[in-house]
Protein backbone atom coordinates (compact mmCIF):
# COMPACT_ATOMS: atom_id res chain seq x y z
CA UNK A 1 0.00 0.00 0.00
CA UNK A 2 0.94 2.99 -1.26
CA UNK A 3 2.24 5.50 1.99
CA UNK A 4 0.66 8.66 0.74
CA UNK A 5 -2.49 6.84 0.74
CA UNK A 6 -1.85 5.37 4.16
CA UNK A 7 -1.16 8.53 5.39
CA UNK A 8 -4.43 10.49 4.17
CA UNK A 9 -6.37 7.43 5.76
CA UNK A 10 -4.48 8.27 8.71
CA UNK A 11 -5.29 12.14 8.75
CA UNK A 12 -8.49 11.43 10.29
CA UNK A 13 -7.56 11.63 14.20
CA UNK A 14 -10.32 8.61 14.88
CA UNK A 15 -7.80 6.32 12.47
CA UNK A 16 -4.17 8.01 13.37
CA UNK A 17 -3.54 4.74 15.77
CA UNK A 18 -4.82 1.67 13.91
CA UNK A 19 -2.25 -0.22 12.83
CA UNK A 20 -0.69 -0.60 9.46
CA UNK A 21 -2.26 -3.67 8.33
CA UNK A 22 -5.66 -3.25 9.55
CA UNK A 23 -5.96 -0.20 6.83
CA UNK A 24 -3.55 -2.10 4.53
CA UNK A 25 -6.60 -4.51 4.33
CA UNK A 26 -9.73 -2.82 4.45
CA UNK A 27 -7.83 -0.81 1.77
CA UNK A 28 -7.12 -3.66 -0.54
CA UNK A 29 -11.21 -4.74 -0.38
CA UNK A 30 -11.55 -1.34 -2.89
CA UNK A 31 -8.43 -1.63 -4.56
CA UNK A 32 -9.53 -3.30 -7.82
CA UNK A 33 -12.30 -0.85 -7.85
CA UNK A 34 -12.51 1.24 -11.10
CA UNK A 35 -12.30 4.61 -9.00
CA UNK A 36 -9.86 6.93 -8.15
CA UNK A 37 -7.85 7.40 -4.90
CA UNK A 38 -10.02 9.41 -3.22
CA UNK A 39 -13.20 7.35 -3.32
CA UNK A 40 -11.04 4.22 -2.40
CA UNK A 41 -10.36 6.21 0.38
CA UNK A 42 -13.28 7.08 1.10
CA UNK A 43 -14.96 3.94 1.29
CA UNK A 44 -11.81 2.77 3.51
CA UNK A 45 -12.73 5.12 6.25
CA UNK A 46 -16.31 4.24 5.91
CA UNK A 47 -15.81 0.64 6.57
CA UNK A 48 -13.18 0.96 9.24
CA UNK A 49 -15.42 3.70 10.80
CA UNK A 50 -18.11 0.62 10.70
CA UNK A 51 -15.68 -1.71 12.52
CA UNK A 52 -13.58 1.03 14.90
CA UNK A 53 -15.52 4.39 15.93
CA UNK A 54 -17.80 2.93 18.20
CA UNK A 55 -14.80 2.38 20.23
CA UNK A 56 -12.87 5.11 19.61
CA UNK A 57 -14.04 8.23 21.92
CA UNK A 58 -12.59 11.15 22.34
CA UNK A 59 -13.49 11.47 25.81
CA UNK A 60 -11.48 8.06 26.73
CA UNK A 61 -8.39 9.54 27.87
CA UNK A 62 -9.98 11.98 30.50
CA UNK A 63 -11.32 8.38 32.36
CA UNK A 64 -7.85 7.60 33.59
CA UNK A 65 -8.45 7.92 37.13
CA UNK A 66 -11.81 6.50 37.38
CA UNK A 67 -13.16 3.44 38.82
CA UNK A 68 -12.57 0.31 36.71
CA UNK A 69 -16.35 -0.93 37.35
CA UNK A 70 -17.48 2.87 36.39
CA UNK A 71 -15.21 2.35 32.70
CA UNK A 72 -16.85 -0.82 32.30
CA UNK A 73 -20.59 0.56 32.72
CA UNK A 74 -20.06 3.44 30.46
CA UNK A 75 -17.74 2.58 27.77
CA UNK A 76 -20.56 0.59 25.90
CA UNK A 77 -20.35 1.35 21.79
CA UNK A 78 -22.87 4.06 21.21
CA UNK A 79 -25.21 1.12 19.34
CA UNK A 80 -24.68 -0.95 22.75
CA UNK A 81 -25.78 1.63 24.98
CA UNK A 82 -28.85 2.52 23.14
CA UNK A 83 -29.84 -0.98 23.43
CA UNK A 84 -29.20 -1.31 27.14
CA UNK A 85 -31.82 1.80 26.98
CA UNK A 86 -34.41 0.14 25.10
CA UNK A 87 -34.46 -2.76 26.77
CA UNK A 88 -34.30 -1.84 29.95
CA UNK A 89 -37.84 -0.66 29.39
CA UNK A 90 -38.66 -3.69 29.35
CA UNK A 91 -36.25 -4.67 32.39
CA UNK A 92 -34.06 -6.63 30.64
CA UNK A 93 -29.89 -5.01 29.96
CA UNK A 94 -27.85 -6.58 27.83
CA UNK A 95 -24.51 -5.47 29.56
CA UNK A 96 -22.14 -8.04 30.84
CA UNK A 97 -21.12 -6.01 33.88
CA UNK A 98 -23.41 -8.27 35.86
CA UNK A 99 -22.27 -11.20 34.86
CA UNK A 100 -18.54 -11.18 35.10
CA UNK A 101 -17.95 -12.77 37.64
CA UNK A 102 -20.27 -15.98 36.72
CA UNK A 103 -18.48 -15.75 33.38
CA UNK A 104 -15.07 -15.87 34.20
CA UNK A 105 -15.58 -18.21 37.11
CA UNK A 106 -17.30 -20.84 34.43
CA UNK A 107 -14.45 -20.17 32.18
CA UNK A 108 -11.81 -20.42 34.08
CA UNK A 109 -12.91 -23.44 36.04
CA UNK A 110 -10.75 -26.58 36.34
CA UNK A 111 -7.44 -25.29 34.89
CA UNK A 112 -5.91 -24.14 38.31
CA UNK A 113 -5.09 -21.24 40.32
CA UNK A 114 -2.46 -19.77 38.14
CA UNK A 115 -3.43 -18.95 34.32
CA UNK A 116 -2.55 -16.86 31.42
CA UNK A 117 -5.40 -15.09 29.68
CA UNK A 118 -4.92 -13.64 26.04
CA UNK A 119 -7.75 -11.10 25.40
CA UNK A 120 -7.78 -11.13 21.81
CA UNK A 121 -9.83 -7.52 19.92
CA UNK A 122 -9.85 -6.90 24.17
CA UNK A 123 -11.55 -3.60 23.99
CA UNK A 124 -10.98 -2.22 27.70
CA UNK A 125 -11.55 -5.91 28.63
CA UNK A 126 -8.52 -5.16 31.09
CA UNK A 127 -10.67 -3.25 33.60
CA UNK A 128 -12.63 -6.00 34.61
CA UNK A 129 -9.32 -7.97 36.10
CA UNK A 130 -10.56 -7.17 39.41
CA UNK A 131 -12.93 -10.19 38.87
CA UNK A 132 -9.71 -12.66 38.56
CA UNK A 133 -9.10 -11.47 42.44
CA UNK A 134 -12.24 -11.40 43.49
CA UNK A 135 -12.14 -14.88 42.27
CA UNK A 136 -8.99 -15.39 43.43
CA UNK A 137 -7.11 -16.31 40.71
CA UNK A 138 -3.41 -15.43 40.03
CA UNK A 139 -3.82 -14.33 35.98
CA UNK A 140 -1.22 -12.84 33.96
CA UNK A 141 -3.42 -10.39 31.62
CA UNK A 142 -2.47 -9.85 27.62
CA UNK A 143 -5.07 -7.38 25.81
CA UNK A 144 -4.45 -7.42 22.14
CA UNK A 145 -6.37 -4.51 20.68
CA UNK A 146 -5.91 -2.37 17.44
CA UNK A 147 -6.88 1.28 18.87
CA UNK A 148 -4.42 2.60 20.46
CA UNK A 149 -6.24 4.90 22.88
CA UNK A 150 -7.79 1.75 24.29
CA UNK A 151 -3.91 0.40 24.92
CA UNK A 152 -2.86 3.24 26.82
CA UNK A 153 -5.57 3.56 28.93
CA UNK A 154 -5.67 -0.28 30.15
CA UNK A 155 -1.47 -0.26 30.80
CA UNK A 156 -2.22 3.34 32.36
CA UNK A 157 -4.77 1.43 34.66
CA UNK A 158 -2.50 -1.95 34.79
CA UNK A 159 0.52 0.16 36.11
CA UNK A 160 -1.35 2.44 38.64
CA UNK A 161 -2.61 -0.98 40.09
CA UNK A 162 0.70 -2.92 39.87
CA UNK A 163 -1.76 -5.83 38.05
CA UNK A 164 0.29 -8.14 36.05
CA UNK A 165 -1.29 -7.51 33.07
CA UNK A 166 0.30 -5.88 29.11
CA UNK A 167 -1.95 -4.24 26.69
CA UNK A 168 -0.17 -4.69 23.04
CA UNK A 169 -1.27 -2.75 20.26
CA UNK A 170 -1.27 -4.57 17.16
CA UNK A 171 -3.52 -6.12 14.46
CA UNK A 172 -4.65 -9.52 14.64
CA UNK A 173 -4.34 -9.86 11.25
CA UNK A 174 -0.69 -9.46 11.44
CA UNK A 175 -1.12 -13.35 12.54
CA UNK A 176 2.98 -14.58 13.34
CA UNK A 177 3.48 -11.83 15.65
CA UNK A 178 0.74 -12.64 17.60
CA UNK A 179 1.32 -16.65 17.71
CA UNK A 180 4.95 -15.11 19.27
CA UNK A 181 3.24 -13.28 21.70
CA UNK A 182 0.93 -16.25 22.87
CA UNK A 183 4.15 -18.77 22.98
CA UNK A 184 5.89 -16.46 25.46
CA UNK A 185 3.53 -16.98 28.19
CA UNK A 186 3.39 -19.59 30.49
CA UNK A 187 0.85 -22.47 30.21
CA UNK A 188 -2.20 -23.19 31.01
CA UNK A 189 -3.11 -20.45 28.43
CA UNK A 190 -6.57 -19.36 27.53
CA UNK A 191 -7.30 -17.34 24.73
CA UNK A 192 -10.80 -14.53 24.50
CA UNK A 193 -12.13 -13.65 21.59
CA UNK A 194 -15.22 -12.04 22.77
CA UNK A 195 -17.54 -10.26 20.15
CA UNK A 196 -14.66 -9.73 18.07
CA UNK A 197 -15.41 -12.33 14.92
CA UNK A 198 -17.69 -9.73 13.13
CA UNK A 199 -15.21 -7.25 12.85
CA UNK A 200 -12.70 -9.49 11.32
CA UNK A 201 -15.24 -10.82 9.04
CA UNK A 202 -16.07 -7.34 7.74
CA UNK A 203 -12.52 -6.78 6.69
CA UNK A 204 -11.48 -10.48 6.03
CA UNK A 205 -14.03 -13.06 5.04
CA UNK A 206 -13.07 -16.56 6.65
CA UNK A 207 -10.18 -14.74 8.77
CA UNK A 208 -11.56 -16.03 11.68
CA UNK A 209 -11.08 -20.13 10.94
CA UNK A 210 -7.46 -19.76 9.86
CA UNK A 211 -6.82 -17.47 13.07
CA UNK A 212 -8.71 -20.00 15.14
CA UNK A 213 -7.29 -22.96 13.62
CA UNK A 214 -3.90 -21.70 14.12
CA UNK A 215 -3.91 -20.59 17.79
CA UNK A 216 -5.71 -23.85 18.67
CA UNK A 217 -2.80 -25.57 19.25
CA UNK A 218 -1.25 -23.03 21.58
CA UNK A 219 -3.86 -22.37 23.45
CA UNK A 220 -5.52 -25.15 26.59
CA UNK A 221 -8.74 -23.49 25.67
CA UNK A 222 -10.14 -20.75 23.30
CA UNK A 223 -13.47 -19.05 24.45
CA UNK A 224 -15.45 -17.11 22.00
CA UNK A 225 -18.74 -15.22 22.21
CA UNK A 226 -21.21 -13.34 20.07
CA UNK A 227 -24.55 -11.23 21.26
CA UNK A 228 -27.70 -13.50 20.88
CA UNK A 229 -29.74 -9.98 20.17
CA UNK A 230 -29.38 -7.71 17.17
CA UNK A 231 -28.38 -4.48 17.74
CA UNK A 232 -31.61 -2.11 18.04
CA UNK A 233 -33.51 -5.11 17.27
CA UNK A 234 -34.32 -7.01 20.32
CA UNK A 235 -34.85 -9.96 17.94
CA UNK A 236 -32.92 -12.93 18.45
CA UNK A 237 -31.07 -13.53 15.23
CA UNK A 238 -29.01 -16.87 16.35
CA UNK A 239 -29.18 -18.60 13.02
CA UNK A 240 -26.88 -15.96 11.46
CA UNK A 241 -23.71 -17.40 13.79
CA UNK A 242 -24.21 -20.99 13.29
CA UNK A 243 -21.48 -21.04 10.49
CA UNK A 244 -18.73 -20.39 13.27
CA UNK A 245 -20.90 -22.70 15.73
CA UNK A 246 -20.68 -25.47 12.72
CA UNK A 247 -16.97 -24.74 12.60
CA UNK A 248 -16.17 -24.92 16.02
CA UNK A 249 -18.18 -28.40 16.68
CA UNK A 250 -16.54 -29.84 13.28
CA UNK A 251 -12.91 -29.29 14.28
CA UNK A 252 -12.74 -29.10 18.24
CA UNK A 253 -13.53 -30.49 21.26
CA UNK A 254 -16.55 -28.14 22.41
CA UNK A 255 -15.93 -27.94 26.86
CA UNK A 256 -19.20 -25.72 27.50
CA UNK A 257 -21.48 -23.39 25.86
CA UNK A 258 -24.08 -21.14 27.49
CA UNK A 259 -25.68 -17.82 27.34
CA UNK A 260 -25.69 -15.14 29.71
CA UNK A 261 -27.07 -11.28 29.43
CA UNK A 262 -27.47 -11.67 25.60
CA UNK A 263 -24.15 -12.90 24.93
CA UNK A 264 -23.22 -16.60 23.63
CA UNK A 265 -19.99 -17.80 25.17
CA UNK A 266 -18.29 -21.18 23.79
CA UNK A 267 -15.25 -22.92 25.28
CA UNK A 268 -13.13 -25.08 22.68
CA UNK A 269 -9.58 -27.13 23.08
CA UNK A 270 -8.14 -28.96 20.30
C1 LIG B 1 -17.15 -5.31 20.17
S1 LIG B 1 -15.58 -4.90 20.82
C2 LIG B 1 -15.37 -6.17 22.02
C3 LIG B 1 -14.37 -5.82 23.07
C4 LIG B 1 -14.09 -6.92 24.10
N1 LIG B 1 -13.57 -8.12 23.48
C5 LIG B 1 -15.34 -7.22 24.87
O1 LIG B 1 -16.07 -8.15 24.49
O2 LIG B 1 -15.59 -6.53 25.84
C6 LIG B 1 -14.45 -5.39 19.53
C7 LIG B 1 -13.03 -4.94 19.78
O3 LIG B 1 -12.15 -5.59 18.88
C8 LIG B 1 -11.20 -4.65 18.39
N2 LIG B 1 -10.74 -5.13 17.09
C9 LIG B 1 -11.50 -5.29 15.99
N3 LIG B 1 -10.77 -5.77 14.97
C10 LIG B 1 -9.50 -5.91 15.45
C11 LIG B 1 -8.29 -6.36 14.89
N4 LIG B 1 -8.23 -6.78 13.63
N5 LIG B 1 -7.19 -6.37 15.65
C12 LIG B 1 -7.24 -5.97 16.95
N6 LIG B 1 -8.37 -5.53 17.55
C13 LIG B 1 -9.49 -5.50 16.81
C14 LIG B 1 -11.98 -3.35 18.34
O4 LIG B 1 -11.14 -2.23 18.33
C15 LIG B 1 -12.82 -3.44 19.60
O5 LIG B 1 -12.14 -2.93 20.71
Amino acid sequence: MNKTILESIREKREFSQLPEKEIELAFEQFARRQACDEEKIRLTRELLRKVFSAFISKKLLSLKNKEPEWILRKHLSTRERMNVQRSSKHGQTEERLPYYEQIYKRIFNNLGKKISVIDLGAGINGFSYYFFNNLKLDVRYIAVEAVGQLVELMNFYFKKNKINGKAIHMSLFEKGKLKEIIKKENKPRIILLFKVIDALESIKKDYSKELISEIVPLADKIVISFATRSLGNRQKFRAKREWIVDFINKNFKVLDDFELGGERYIAFSK
